[in-house]
């Protein structure tokens, strides 16, 4: 399973990629608007300063809703960098957004995904990947955990090679869990990776080595 990073914090991508585990960003409008990066030029020019910190995917989103709108700032994110992808909404312009900017070799992050219907349109539209929200799901008081397991096997009968990106990650067991459900890649904020690291058995378990070995040697 991948791991990405979801946020557009620059210091916090250093920390995920010093790390050595880290495989990708994610961003999106509201992880922009959150480090204040606003206007065209700054928005590409940050998408560009993330990708030359991480040699991974890079998802860069679209603002228009239009298919023309998306298309044509598809391309110009797609030009930034190689390792961009290109991140649509899940609507019926984005749909077919995603299938022409596929067959113009311009890869694509479906987003903004909350049931397997969408995910189905989305794997035929040959998106290369797709982004199920699963902490809003849990928000709802549905389990967005199950959503990811239920799309995983769907794409495993229908031999669909799209890749199954669990987003909206609040806690480092939506990680474990959406690892065990088949996500081929979460993207988490740096927070839930980090969650990952600790245990108290590990803590105590560390101390008491040290202690024993200062005790051994002193
Ligand atoms: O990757 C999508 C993510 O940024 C949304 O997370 O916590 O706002 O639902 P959240």
């Amino acid at each position: 399973m991948k791991f990405f990073v979801d946020t557009a914090n620059l210091e916090q991508i250093r920390e995920a990629q010093d790390l050595g585990i880290l495989d990708g960003v994610t961003t999106n409008p509201s992880l922009m608007a959150k480090e204040g990066i606003t206007g065209e030029v700054n928005v590409l020019a940050h998408y560009k300063a993330i990708c030359e910190l991480v040699d991974g995917d890079i998802s860069a989103e679209v603002i228009g809703t239009d298919f023309e709108g998306m298309i044509k700032e598809g391309q110009a994110l797609a030009e930034i960098h190689e390792n961009i992808v290109v991140k649509v909404p899940m609507t019926k312009d984005g749909v077919t957004a995603i299938r022409w900017v596929t067959d113009h070799d311009i890869r694509t992050n479906c987003t903004l995904i909350f049931s397997a219907g969408q995910a189905i349109l989305a794997a035929k539209a040959g998106a290369t990947y797709l982004s199920p929200f699963i902490g809003r799901i849990d928000d709802m008081n549905w389990d967005g955990i199950e959503l990811i397991a239920q799309i995983a096997e769907i794409y495993t009968i229908q031999g669909y090679q799209t890749e199954i990106l669990a987003a909206s990650i609040r806690t480092p067991l939506h990680i474990v869990r959406a690892a065990e459900a088949g996500a081929d890649v979460v993207t988490c904020p740096l927070s839930s990776i980090l969650g990952l690291l600790k245990h108290p058995l590990t803590d105590i378990g560390l101390a008491q080595f040290l202690a024993d070995h200062k005790k051994a040697n002193s």
